[in-house]
């Protein structure tokens, strides 16, 4: 039967009236901290631990293998921290049966990893070839995963692409990415669709364009500033609603399964809540984030404000056109409600404030598009990376904008963990404990807001190569031993502790949960000694190499002996001069 139009008319005014006041819903004006919440998770809460294929497979050029952008770019000097490389991670490639161990100790339910493309497909392109030795080892994980009850989370794009579209098409600036992307999604559906169940289309597409296409920091490393990110975006969330289509129309039917995004949602709080342009300025930081790549998917065009922002700056800029890339009315439809499930990584927040940068002072970029400034309160705990701050509250704030903003749809937690220097060896990681707790808590208090979270991910199983910072940060529950060649794996205290949260399904009680506290960290005491006598035989071992090789160790004793020395002398004796200059002054 056909509408009247004016019928059909008011059904869309209704609509995008009921748009405008859910996208309205949330309150920037109330934070309300709480104090800790005693309680558990709905039944059947999904609890889990993640990783991804270049920062822990290792093997990098086995087996067949392609290369990756990020194998290309890990090797070339001074692009990563000591010009580290993926080339051996944690072996994961191998110790793959010994790690799924590992998570059966923890009773975990699901595992959430990435498949590498060009271990799979070697160009990328898939009529060149399809290396049935990448598809084995695939098979071979989720087999082992299912044998011990655990279910695969697994994501398709974790920043690895082959380096061949790279080289021949520019990567994700250039539009051919969503059809390969397509066919290497199709055949994965195909080999592994079977057993899994949950498919991530990208992982963090907002590193990938802005660290990847715009400051240069990640693979491919270029600084195409102010359009280069735009594009690639608009590329990836095609090829994302493209690939949900593909499952959606030939594979859901069979294989039953879910499919969804992992977007990594920083959380900004307006430095002043009772500040109108803080509150805009925090919502622009959010939109320009999380929205840039949500509100498409789930409202089927960019967020009004980044519309507005970039296209007044390219005017200003006195660009014909707005660096921000238009859908069509067609491509509105097509991308709009692509996600079964919405994956969220977060980690930490920021306050902001408005700040006008005034276009073209500093060319452009997508930084000064935002017209904000972030800032930390020195008060938060950093225990790791520089900018992981740890601020539970605002992990709750997330999650409940994203219920307001996107019309609550089912959430699972794809990251969520804190680091520790690469120095530290310390397997007693209390800060750890105390993140995680916080944290999870306040994702327990969300579900009580009403957010639909179905599962969390803690982030990492392993410590592993952590891009631009090579090995230098570690997140893991497990401790890597990377100097080791058989990277031997170490619990640390949080594996304890997060053990009973997940079989208490939450905190039962305030005594309970100090209980765990502190038996966790009585029982990485034993582990500490295991690590501290395997690392004096290794340094015994190098001591040993450095005798053996002179010209090594001359250059390690310049560096570790002599100058040091010197340094310490000039020191002294410009004491000794400053108080003699002082004395006969006096
Ligand atoms: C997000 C990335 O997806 C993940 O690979 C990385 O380990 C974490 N951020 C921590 O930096």
């Amino acid at each position: 039967m056909m509408l009247p139009r004016c019928a059909v008319s008011v059904c869309h005014v209704l609509v995008l009236v009921l748009c405008l006041s859910a996208a309205e819903d949330f309150d920037w004006t109330k934070n309300n901290y709480g104090s800790f919440y005693y309680g558990t998770f709905p039944a059947g809460f999904s609890w889990g631990a993640g990783g991804s294929a270049y920062q822990t497979e290792g093997a990098w050029d086995q087996d067949g293998k392609g290369l990756s952008i990020w194998d290309v770019f890990s090797h070339r000097k001074g692009k990563i921290q000591q010009n580290e490389t993926g080339d051996s991670s944690c072996e994961g490639y191998y110790k793959f049966k010994d790690d799924v161990s590992l998570m059966k100790e923890l009773k975990l339910n699901h595992y959430r990893f990435s498949i590498s493309w060009p271990r799979i497909i070697p160009t990328g392109i898939k009529s060149d070839h399809v290396n049935e030795k990448g598809i084995q080892y695939y098979d071979e994980l989720i087999d082992t995963l299912m044998e011990n009850k655990i279910t695969p989370i697994v994501t398709l794009y974790h920043w690895d692409l082959p380096q061949v579209l790279q080289e021949k098409y520019g990567g994700w600036q250039n539009i051919s990415m969503i059809s390969h992307f397509n066919e290497f999604a199709n055949l994965c559906f195909e080999k592994f669709g079977n057993r899994v169940k949950y498919w991530i289309t990208f992982n963090n597409p907002w590193s990938v364009v802005v660290e990847g296409y715009e400051t240069g920091e990640h693979a491919p490393g270029l600084r195409l500033k102010g359009a280069g990110a735009y594009r690639a975006a608009h590329h990836i969330i095609k090829a994302h609603a493209k690939v949900w289509h593909t499952y959606d129309t030939q594979w859901r039917g069979r294989q039953k399964g879910f499919i969804g995004i992992s977007l990594s949602g920083d959380w900004g709080e307006p430095v002043d809540i009772s500040n109108q342009k803080d509150i805009e300025a925090a919502e622009r930081y959010v939109q320009f984030n999380l929205g840039w790549f949500a509100t498409p998917i789930f409202h089927g065009d960019y967020p009004q404000v980044m519309k507005d922002f970039v296209g007044s700056k390219s005017v200003q800029q006195g660009l014909g056109t707005s660096r921000l890339p238009t859908f069509s009315p067609q491509e509105k439809s097509y991308i709009k409600g692509t996600c079964d499930f919405l994956g969220i990584g977060h980690f930490t927040t920021r306050y902001i404030t408005h700040k006008n940068n005034p276009s073209g002072r500093s060319g452009s970029s997508y930084f000064a598009d935002r017209d904000l400034a972030e800032l930390v309160d020195p008060r938060w705990p950093d225990p790791g990376s520089e900018w992981l701050y740890s601020v539970p509250w605002g992990f709750r704030r997330l999650l409940n904008f994203v219920k307001t903003q996107y019309g609550n749809p089912m959430i699972y937690v794809t990251e969520n963990g804190v680091s520790e220097k690469m120095l530290c060896t310390e397997l007693c990681d209390e800060w750890r404990i105390q993140y995680f707790q916080d944290y999870i808590n306040e994702m327990l208090k969300a579900i009580r807001d009403g957010v639909n979270v179905k599962g969390y991910t803690a982030w990492s199983l392993l410590d592993k190569f952590e891009w631009d910072e090579g090995y230098s940060e570690r997140f893991g529950l497990y401790y890597v031993d990377f100097r080791s060649k058989n990277k031997p794996r170490y619990p640390k205290a949080s594996v304890q502790f997060y053990k009973r949260i997940i079989s208490s399904n939450g905190f039962p009680n305030q005594r309970e949960v100090e209980n765990w506290r502190r038996k966790s960290v009585e029982t990485c005491s034993s582990s500490n000694q295991l690590l501290a006598a395997e690392e004096q035989r290794s340094t015994a071992a190098n001591i040993l190499r450095l005798i053996h090789d002179p010209l090594t160790s001359h250059m390690e004793m310049v560096t570790e002996i002599v100058v040091p020395t010197v340094c310490t002398l000039c020191i002294l004796l410009s004491a000794i001069f400053l108080m003699f200059l002082l004395r006969r002054r006096n």
